[in-house]
């Protein structure tokens, strides 16, 4: 039998289809609080889209751990035989929620654990490294790939000032450039922690360590062509694909591979390991079998459980921690305040963001809060009437050594170290043929967008320090440029007829 429909305080409603007025063609009356209802809450159902990262879909699955990494870290979900509930969200990074699955950019891998020792989030991507290596580019970096104040268009000569400004960004946008840079599906990519992270063992030694996550259906990538064509005939080409497959119980399913790197060669080693432009070849550190992740569960509810999962690179667990990355560090501080802002100050107390483990925190109160404790519990501490106490010796955290002034600086005492080489490694040694005669189109394309002269030579400089030869074949497959924008012209906005104009900051 249907449910009868009720009104928020559950008392029955009287209509959903006739609003209260006075006389049937009349006004409709302020004392309809029903209709009032209906539209007030219609016009909340939005919480703002996450800043990055805005378009996503995700699924519920399982964590395995198959192998025997106990010699390196004693985090419960990753000793042998434990199974974990998780879920993952993959998105893109610069669209907005309702923007192509299919354009291209890195996409985001991020996984909640929820360990019988609280929640363990991994916030990564499908790529190994990142465009920039100091949290405080971020917003800079991220603006300059969305849109302009003006004419709030996505603008490539904003794309490429940047980049060319940032040269640590090489290795990223030769990744970006390839084939990876659009992915088939998300079934069909690998996923990476891309940040060093620390393991902890039970004896408390450290280790550096690095995640991949291998799909197990194999690599597949889009051609820019396929891509564009799929943009315009399916936006959610991607979501539609992993929640198909999840319905047809074919469950997609990804090894977890770490890379291991003893304490104490961080301070010699080659690259500065905790640079996030940089990869660790894997001649030098190879890959040790973890577990194999299992998504077999859609969400009931988008909303609730996608849309407002909170995920966060500060969720650690006993036996694993931070690393002296830069940006590793701004994003622990950044995603719990972005979660305040976005999804409520007690966002935690949500069932998709609620640990599995017991809670006994000093948290109380503020906007929605539902979960408190009993009264006989205090309210602060130490105290002296039995209320929960830390227990530093299972929080287990490592830590490392660190000294010298306090600086701004990015230098380092790793002797390879510059900004090119990962990025020429990958063309010349990773990339076929095939692949670098795309990479060479695609940059084609994408510089040929570039309104300013300057801008585009600086392009293709960047090209040529990668790899003389791209840089080369790029500089001959550009179009002429017509009408440049001159330098000062910062800002270009395309004016009301489609011409480009430039203006400066000032509008002027
Ligand atoms: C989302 C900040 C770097 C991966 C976000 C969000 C913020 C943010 C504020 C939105 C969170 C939300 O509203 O739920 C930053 C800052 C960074 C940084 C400040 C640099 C300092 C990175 C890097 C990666 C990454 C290096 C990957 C290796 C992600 C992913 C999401 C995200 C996957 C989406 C999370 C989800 O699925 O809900 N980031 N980010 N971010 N970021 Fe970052």
């Amino acid at each position: 039998m249907t449910e009868p429909s009720t009104q928020n305080n559950g008392a029955p409603v009287a209509s959903d289809e006739h609003s209260q007025s006075v006389g049937a063609d009349g006004s409709i009356a302020l004392t309809d609080h029903y209709l009032i209802e209906k539209l007030a809450q219609f016009n909340r159902e939005r919480v703002p889209e996450r800043v990055v990262h805005a378009k996503g879909g995700g699924a519920f699955g399982t964590f395995r751990t198959t192998g025997d990494v106990s010699a390196y870290t004693r985090a419960a979900l990753f000793q042998p035989g434990v199974e974990t509930e998780m879920l993952a969200r993959f998105s893109s990074v610069a669209g907005e929620q309702g923007s192509p699955d299919t354009w291209r950019d890195p996409r985001g891998f991020s996984l909640k654990f929820y360990t019988t020792e609280g929640n363990y989030d991994l916030v990564g991507n499908n790529t190994p490294v990142f465009f920039v290596k100091d949290g405080i580019k971020f917003p800079d970096f991220i603006r300059s790939q969305k849109r302009l104040p003006g004419s709030h268009l996505r603008d490539n000569t904003m794309q490429w000032d940047f980049w060319t400004l940032s040269p640590e960004s090489a290795h990223q946008v030769t990744w970006l450039m390839g084939d990876r840079g659009i992915p088939a599906s998300w079934r069909h990519m690998n996923g990476y922690g891309s940040h060093t992270y620390q393991w902890i063992n039970a004896e408390g030694e450290r280790f550096w360590v690095k995640y991949h996550f291998h799909t197990d259906l194999g690599h597949k990538t889009l051609t820019q062509d396929e891509a564009d064509q799929i943009a315009g005939q399916d936006a959610d080409f991607h979501i539609r694909d992993l929640y198909a497959a999840i319905e047809r119980q074919e469950f997609p399913t990804w090894t977890l591979k770490v890379q291991i790197m003893p304490y104490d060669d961080a301070k010699t080693y080659r690259f500065n390991p905790f640079d996030l432009t940089k990869v660790w070849p894997h001649s030098d550190y190879p890959e040790i079998e973890v577990g194999t992740m299992e998504l077999n569960r859609n969400p009931g509810n988008y909303f609730a459980e996608i849309e407002q999962a909170a995920f966060e690179p500060s969720n650690f667990v006993p036996g694993i921690d931070g690393s002296p990355d830069k940006m590793l560090q701004a994003r622990i501080f950044s995603y719990a305040d972005a979660h305040r802002y976005r999804v409520g100050t007690n966002y935690q107390q949500l069932p998709v963001n609620r640990p599995h483990t017991e809670v006994h925190s000093y948290s109380k109160e503020g906007a929605m809060r539902y979960e408190y404790n009993p009264p006989e519990v205090p309210v602060y501490a130490p105290n002296s009437v039995g209320g929960p106490a830390a227990e530093p010796q299972r929080a287990g955290h490592g830590g490392w050594q660190s000294d010298g002034e306090l600086v701004r600086s990015a230098a380092t005492l790793h002797p390879e170290d510059d900004d090119w080489g990962q990025a020429g490694t990958l063309v010349r040694e990773v990339m076929s043929a095939e692949q670098r005669d795309r990479l060479v189109e695609t940059i084609t394309g994408h510089v040929g967008g570039v309104t300013r002269a300057d801008v585009r030579d600086r392009a293709v400089q960047y090209w040529k320090n990668v790899d003389a030869e791209i840089g080369s074949r790029v500089e001959a497959g550009l179009p002429p440029l017509e009408g440049s924008t001159a330098p000062g012209e910062q800002l270009s906005e395309p004016n009301p007829d489609g011409d480009l104009v430039g203006r400066d900051v000032a509008g002027r």
